[in-house]
């Protein structure tokens, strides 16, 4: 069976996701955006703005004044340097589209915040992960994701990525906060006179750089050129300083991540996914899917720099959630061949590989890239960032055709108007179950399709842990055998074992609902991480056993 488009089944009414919304108790930013004024007149903006009067032409938005979106449009037509101000918040949109703004910002009292992956119920427990991990980042936090409007806070507070220089004004009382709001209302800078990246309380990393935010925010997407590039006029790039840039920002997750704001009409922004679905020097999932999504990239900018858009033929999650939900690179690194140090200013550092578990380390072999060095083992290791996308491909329901908003953002009726929207409530399923699973499953109830969910998250864990041991084995025997004296070759060739095991381990950890996108998928990984620690470990005890062996016995003397 192969599904294109949403089954009939699933406009069905859903009114229980419109009640849990409600129920939620969200607080909104002032959703007040005002009504495009029938008398502004667009023609004279356009006259002058020929990219995009083809997108505003050409799609739903063309009643919505220009001045619903950009302020101080009258002194911009007195004189076309006094730039309008360009709105880029959550609200303003929602102040038109009420029932995507609000499901968007519902709140999953089911997942707490600072869930950290290595309690011993994650999924990547202590003392694996640390042992397996160190001295990388994200030993000093590493948590399981909530809502989107949560994505610029969370970040801005977790003790790896500024280095406890970003707090909550209320403490500990902002974990109680939800919906939709500005980011500095809610953080303060403890170090305002200090724009230095750097660590300022023990325990923290300060590991989060200009790339990354751009996976959170697109609050300046008008400042940022190409990949970050540093060119010319672009207020910030990848080398920019992080602590200014995220100053410079408040709204998590835009709309126009996925909506072009000028046509209505579905695109991609995130600039390395752009990249990847253009380019050629590297097969990916994209590139060899015969039934991929055109992209058609725009180049745009009126501040004298590209920056491009990809407009898509139509919604497709594999794009638009991939934007994010995706293996990339978006930190420093090192060549593994030459040891050279990988700073931000190399394109490297803005990468989407776009393949899956098999290929990852082919991948970065071609681009010569390496995130960190295990400090046991000194094995040249890649980090995972969350492959969602990559795992979700060639699995049972990505082969039917099944889109990721057909399990994660359900249609649903408005309980007042009657009429069926988007939830843009994009969670875990199991909140949503009935508008989900059950209009393709029709024959489960709720309670079997969550079990059948929840049975395949337990042999998923099962097997990770499984493959953590076998690691934990691996790292274990390079001190005997360092102690041993056994020869460079053989702790190189275990050390590249310890790399293919490590990424066909790590994976798992860092992909979010695995279990379920693909679990055939995750059991073959990491059965070849179990296979490669083992391959490892047998190269270092032959080599100890060959060392502590007797010298071989002097020829005989002859008669
Ligand atoms: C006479 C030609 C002209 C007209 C008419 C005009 N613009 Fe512009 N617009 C420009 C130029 C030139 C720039 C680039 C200014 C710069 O970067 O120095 C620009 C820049 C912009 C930008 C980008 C601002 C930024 O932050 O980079 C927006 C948005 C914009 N115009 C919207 C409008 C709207 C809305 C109208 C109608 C109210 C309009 N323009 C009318 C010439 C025009
Ligand atoms: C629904 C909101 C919305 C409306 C309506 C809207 N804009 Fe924009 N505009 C944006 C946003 C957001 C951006 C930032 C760039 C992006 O998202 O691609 C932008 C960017 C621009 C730019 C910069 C383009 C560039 O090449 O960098 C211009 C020029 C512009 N708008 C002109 C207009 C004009 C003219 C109109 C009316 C015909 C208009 N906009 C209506 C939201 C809007
Ligand atoms: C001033 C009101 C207004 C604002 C502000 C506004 N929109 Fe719209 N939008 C409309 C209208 C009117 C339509 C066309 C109505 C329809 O067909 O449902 C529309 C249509 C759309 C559609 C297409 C729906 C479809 O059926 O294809 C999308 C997507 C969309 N808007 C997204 C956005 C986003 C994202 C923003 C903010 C950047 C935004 N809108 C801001 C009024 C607005
Ligand atoms: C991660 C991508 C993504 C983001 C971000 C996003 N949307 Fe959507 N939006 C979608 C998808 C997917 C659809 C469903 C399109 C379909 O199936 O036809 C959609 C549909 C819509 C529609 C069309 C009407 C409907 O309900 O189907 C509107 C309007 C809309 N979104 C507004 C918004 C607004 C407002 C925001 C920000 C609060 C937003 N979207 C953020 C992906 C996104
Ligand atoms: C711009 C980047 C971005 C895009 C696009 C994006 N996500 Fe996310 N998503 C995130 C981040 C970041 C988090 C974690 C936020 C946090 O923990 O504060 C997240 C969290 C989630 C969660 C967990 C939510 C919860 O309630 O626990 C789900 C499910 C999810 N995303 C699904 C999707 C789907 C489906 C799409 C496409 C329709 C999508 N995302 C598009 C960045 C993105
Ligand atoms: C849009 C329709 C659709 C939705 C929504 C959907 N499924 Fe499916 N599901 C399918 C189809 C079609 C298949 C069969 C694919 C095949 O066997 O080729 C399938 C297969 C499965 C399988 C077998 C997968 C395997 O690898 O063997 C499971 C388990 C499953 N679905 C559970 C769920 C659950 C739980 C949900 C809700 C989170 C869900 N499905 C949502 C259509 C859907
Ligand atoms: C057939 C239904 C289905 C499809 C399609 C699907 N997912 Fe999921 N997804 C699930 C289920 C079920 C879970 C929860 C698994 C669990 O809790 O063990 C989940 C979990 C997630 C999570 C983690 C949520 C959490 O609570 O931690 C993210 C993020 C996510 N999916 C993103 C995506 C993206 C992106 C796509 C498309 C590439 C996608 N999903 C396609 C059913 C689906």
């Amino acid at each position: 069976m192969r599904i294109t488009g949403r089954t009939f089944a699933q406009l069905v009414s859903a009114a229980a996701v419109a009640l849990l919304a409600a129920a939620a108790g969200t607080a909104f930013a002032q959703a007040k955006a005002a009504p495009a004024k029938a008398s502004f007149n667009a023609a004279a903006c356009l006259a002058c703005h020929a990219p995009v009067k083809a997108f505003y032409d050409s799609g739903k938005h063309k009643a919505v004044g220009c001045n619903a979106c950009h302020d101080g449009t009258a002194d911009h037509l007195a004189d076309s340097k006094k730039r309008p101000a360009t709105k880029t918040d959550l609200a303003t949109c929602g102040g038109c589209h009420q029932n995507q703004y609000k499901s968007y910002a519902t709140m999953d009292f089911h997942r707490t915040a600072r869930y950290e992956k290595k309690q011993m119920t994650g999924p990547a427990p202590d003392p694996a992960y640390d042992l397996l991990m160190t001295p990388h980042g994200f030993t000093k936090e590493h948590n399981l994701p909530r809502g989107h409007t949560f994505a610029l806070l969370d970040q801005y507070v977790v003790d790896r990525a500024f280095g406890g220089r970003f707090a909550p004004k209320e403490t500990w009382r902002y974990l109680a906060g939800a919906g939709d709001f500005k980011v500095w209302d809610v953080v303060t800078d403890l170090y305002p006179n200090d724009s230095d990246q750097k660590v300022f309380k023990p325990g923290t990393a300060a590991a989060a750089n200009p790339v990354c935010l751009s996976c959170k925010t697109q609050d300046h997407i008008l400042d940022w050129a190409f990949m970050g590039d540093p060119v010319p006029g672009a207020k910030w790039s990848r080398t920019s300083k992080v602590v200014e840039a995220a100053r410079s920002v408040n709204h998590a997750l835009n709309c126009i991540f996925c909506h072009d704001p000028h046509a209505a009409k579905p695109r991609i922004v995130r600039d390395a996914l752009i990249e990847a679905v253009t380019r050629t020097d590297f097969p990916t999932l994209y590139s060899q899917d015969a039934r991929k999504t055109k992209v058609d990239v725009k180049d745009l900018g009126v501040r004298g720099y590209t920056r491009k858009i990809g407009m898509l033929e139509r919604y497709d999650g594999k794009l638009q959630c991939g934007q994010c939900h995706v293996e990339y690179n978006c930190n420093p690194g090192f060549d593994p061949n030459t040891g050279a140090a990988i700073p931000m200013a190399d394109k490297r550092t803005n990468y989407f590989p776009f393949v899956g578990p098999g290929d990852i380390l082919k991948a970065y072999d071609h681009i010569q890239f390496r995130d960190f060095r295990n400090q046991f083992t000194g094995a040249a290791l890649w980090k995972a960032q969350h492959p969602d996308v990559e795992t979700y491909y060639g699995s049972k329901h990505e082969k039917a055709g099944v889109d990721c908003a057909q399990c994660h953002m359900p249609r649903v009726k408005d309980a007042k108007t009657g009429k069926f929207y988007t939830s843009h409530w994009q969670t875990n399923p199991k909140n949503y179950i009935k508008e989900t699973c059950l209009q393709c499953h029709g024959q489960w109830d709720e309670k079997q399709a969550r079990y059948v969910i929840e049975s395949m998250y337990s042999h998923y864990q099962g097997k990770v842990r499984n493959a953590e041991f076998w690691l934990a084995q691996l790292i274990g025997k390079f001190g005997p055998a360092q102690l041993t004296g056994v020869p460079e070759d053989a702790l190189k060739a275990a050390r590249a074992k310890h790399g293919e095991a490590h990424a066909n381990w790590e994976w798992w950890t860092a992909a979010n609902g695995a279990s379920f996108h693909n679990l055939d998928l995750a059991k073959e990984s990491l059965a070849r991480s179990v296979a490669a620690s083992q391959e490892g470990i047998k190269i270092l005890d032959d080599a100890i056993k060959a060392k502590q062996a007797p010298p071989p016995a002097a020829p005989a003397a002859p008669k």
